[in-house]
């Protein structure tokens, strides 16, 4: 039966699957039939994820994506993919007075730079194949402001803008490009930072649909945008926040 939706045997890397979405991504993915390649600096977290897996063929790759040396031979390993989730991110809340040059350089290099230049390595290298999908895990936060997240805000803004040019550069070769914006879901990431569990409880009851996500539910939207099911589009921004940009 042919299923548009299907990613059964395409190669998929996913960046930053030692936990929290990129993990339920890889997992989704390999449940799905895919043949999963999945990177992140933890080897310990990355093996658990391998463990919650199905199917064979899997690779995981110890990598930093901040390290163009570690780039470099990531890209050498990979095989021709036909999607690829750059997912790996991190954030740190300050509100503008207090932002250190440090932080503010760890966000921009992990959220913004390190994905324009492992997708540049990836093209120079010919591992994107025609008809590929590129999906970029971005952020509401890149149009829906709040306070403390500027500097996360900027270069998840910066990332969505630069798949639009990517999408326009790569569309003669049919690969879509893409992003995810998720409103808060929980994972290690929401742990961080300077709002405590009641800050975090007060802020769910504002979702139109009643509770933050979960990484599962952003796993099955990638899964769509690598899909054949979504071959029409290029360039778009997928909001899967509960409502929360709507109000
Ligand atoms: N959770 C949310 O509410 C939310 C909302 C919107 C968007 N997002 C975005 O979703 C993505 C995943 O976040 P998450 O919530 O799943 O956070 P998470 O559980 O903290 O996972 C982040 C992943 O990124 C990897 N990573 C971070 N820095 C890296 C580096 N320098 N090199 C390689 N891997 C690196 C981590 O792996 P290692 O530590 O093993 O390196 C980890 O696997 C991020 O881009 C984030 O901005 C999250």
């Amino acid at each position: 039966m042919n299923n548009p939706f299907s990613i059964a045997s395409k190669r998929i890397l996913i960046t930053g699957a030692s936990s929290g979405i990129g993990r339920s991504m890889a997992i989704a993915c390999s449940k799905m039939g895919a043949e999963v390649y999945f990177t992140g600096r933890n080897a310990a977290a990355l093996t658990q994820t391998l463990e919650m897996m199905n199917g064979e063929g899997h690779k995981m790759l110890v990598s930093d994506i901040t390290s163009l040396q570690d780039v470099e031979k990531l890209v050498s390993e990979l095989p021709i993919l036909d999607g690829i989730v750059s997912n790996a991110g991190i954030n740190r809340r300050m509100i503008t007075q207090y932002i250190k040059e440090m932080d503010m350089d760890m966000i921009l290099n992990t959220n913004l730079k390190a994905p324009i230049m492992l997708a540049k390595a990836l093209l120079k290298a010919k591992k994107i194949n025609f008809g590929a999908s590129i999906v970029f895990v971005s952020s509401i936060a890149a149009f829906h402001s709040s306070i403390g997240d500027g500097v996360y805000s900027a270069s998840k803004g910066g990332l969505s803008s630069f798949s639009k040019v990517l999408a326009l550069e790569l569309a003669s070769k049919k690969i879509r490009v893409n992003t995810i914006q998720p409103g808060m879901v929980h994972t290690g990431l929401t742990e961080v930072g300077p709002l405590s569990d009641e800050d975090y409880k007060k802020d769910e009851q504002r979702y139109p649909l009643g509770r933050y996500g979960n990484p599962e539910e952003i796993a099955y939207s990638a899964i769509y945008l690598l899909s054949d099911a979504s071959v029409w589009i290029t360039g778009t921004d997928l909001v899967i926040d509960g409502g929360i940009s709507l109000i």
